[in-house]
């Protein structure tokens, strides 16, 4: 038994590109849903505006101007050693409303800079279509992926993208976490997957399941339409993997926490199997929702299966049906409540921090689809203080991503799940999706920028660079 990572780990680092790029009007780009999103705050929701507001703050604008920093970046990157990045395509700057024929020809020399630049800097580009910022043009003259007409626009970019990085791209992801908004009550969710506002009185979970399959549908078509185009393309989907726990081993919570987990497997389920599983089907039925799908829509399930799930993990859940537990309510599982897990400790977001929560998700989704799986998303975000001397001791982050790091390699050197790689996310200070904040900053590369948008953006390395420099100059052997 070998009692090392394999040679060709991916060891990496992760962005995407509405929280990094910024450059939001440059080059022809049009606006993307992340664009009218104003910041929020540590437990303070961000507010989706109609069109952007003069007196508003929107965080994503300028972000961390990666548009015109990332060769500066890179440098950075190839220091600390990544063999691979991942990022996302902003697919505004191709289809700037989202339903043109042809594509903004500056958007689309962009990416092939930053691909150029990365390749010739030995890293690996790994690509989200996308990561949460459909064009404002699709909501508002299509009203978001409940329509079915969404499908082929994606179809239409997903090709012109792959044609165009044919060469310079390997693997590739269709959405970013499509199930997140499926498990949540935030309204955001519906927003950034599928550019949805529900109306009151709208079913809401009808349409967040139509929604989920238009996309499910639109990433089979992308798959066949890639596979067409370089047939070794490695065509991935991404999740969010939260696995929630039963409270206890009472078999009521037990069972609530299967369905709990069935509402995330969902998606996967489809994307992995290429069929609709029937505990939806009878959920369906028993809720009278009429979700649309045709025969032929079907066929393309089944023909566009992916090849290796992607997947965030930041956090494990727990559930429980014991009537002393507090916790909230979960529309979806009645009887049941989503409570606090006394085992383990939360970060200053409240989000919980379960290291071997990692390895159990390696091991239950490896046995569920038996494909190979990709870490794309994991970190802390934490509030950094630098020193006098202008330093960042984040301690904190290297005992986050240390833990995880052996979790992951016990699940590969232990257990034999297939990992293709690992990227942390936020590798450099980025804007927080959930709060739109500068300072729930994750990365190993500081960025000089606050919550309020002040800052020269300056790049400085935290303590963590050096610690991660070594996990992969040592490939994972001495953390
Ligand atoms: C994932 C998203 O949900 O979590 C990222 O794919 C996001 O876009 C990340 O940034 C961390 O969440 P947050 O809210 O801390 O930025």
């Amino acid at each position: 038994m070998s009692k090392k990572m394999p040679k060709d780990f991916l060891w990496g680092g992760a962005i995407a590109a509405h929280q990094a790029e910024g450059a939001y009007k440059v080059d022809g780009r049009g606006l993307s849903i992340a664009d009218v999103m104003t910041a929020g705050g540590n437990g303070i929701r961000r507010q989706i505006t109609s069109g952007i507001l003069d007196n508003a703050y929107y965080p994503n604008h300028e972000a961390i101007d990666f548009y015109h920093h990332y060769k500066e970046d890179i440098q950075l990157f190839k220091e600390l050693g990544l063999k691979c990045f991942r990022t996302s395509i902003s697919w505004s700057r191709i289809f700037p409303v989202g339903d043109e024929q042809e594509p903004n020809e500056k958007g689309l020399q962009f990416y092939d800079d930053l691909f150029d630049e990365l390749l010739e800097n030995g890293i690996e580009p790994v690509i989200t279509l996308s990561h949460f910022e459909i064009p404002y043009g699709i909501y508002e003259k299509f009203g978001g992926f409940q329509n079915k007409k969404v499908i082929d626009l994606f179809v239409h970019f997903a090709k012109c993208v792959f044609e165009r990085y044919k060469d310079k791209v390997t693997y590739w992801m269709t959405f970013n976490e499509i199930n997140n908004q499926a498990d949540g009550q935030d309204p955001l969710h519906v927003w950034t997957n599928s550019a949805m506002i529900i109306d009151e009185g709208q079913n809401k979970e009808e349409l967040v399941f139509q929604a989920g399959i238009n996309e499910l549908i639109a990433s089979a078509k992308a798959v066949c339409e890639g596979k067409k185009i370089n047939p070794d393309f490695k065509i991935g989907c991404m999740m969010a993997y939260v696995p929630v726990y039963p409270y206890s081993c009472n078999p009521g919570d037990m069972m609530a926490s299967v369905k709990a987990n069935e509402r995330r497997y969902f998606y996967s389920d489809i994307h992995v199997r290429g069929k609709i599983p029937t505990y939806a089907t009878k959920y369906w039925e028993k809720k009278g929702l009429n979700i649309v799908v045709t025969e032929q829509e079907l066929e393309v399930l089944r023909q566009g299966t992916v090849d290796y799930i992607g997947f965030s993990y930041y956090m494990s859940g727990a559930i429980s049906t014991l009537k002393d537990i507090p916790g909230h309510e979960t529309a979806d599982i009645p009887g049941a409540k989503i409570v606090k897990n006394p085992y383990i400790e939360s970060s200053d977001w409240d989000w919980p921090i379960d290291a071997v929560g990692l390895r159990y998700v390696l091991n239950t989704v490896y046995q569920r689809y038996d494909v190979p799986l990709f870490i794309v998303e994991n970190g802390f975000g934490a509030y950094d203080k630098l020193t006098e001397n202008g330093e960042i001791h984040d301690d904190y982050r290297i005992n986050y991503l240390k833990s995880h790091i052996e979790q992951l390699e016990k699940a590969v050197i232990e257990d034999g799940v297939p990992v293709i790689g690992y990227t942390p996310w936020g590798v450099i200070d980025i804007v927080s999706f959930g709060s739109g904040e500068m300072e729930k900053r994750y990365g190993m590369i500081y960025v000089d920028k606050d919550n309020e948008g002040n800052g020269t953006l300056k790049r400085s390395k935290k303590k963590s660079f050096e610690w991660y420099q070594h996990v992969i100059a040592t490939n994972g052997s001495d953390l």
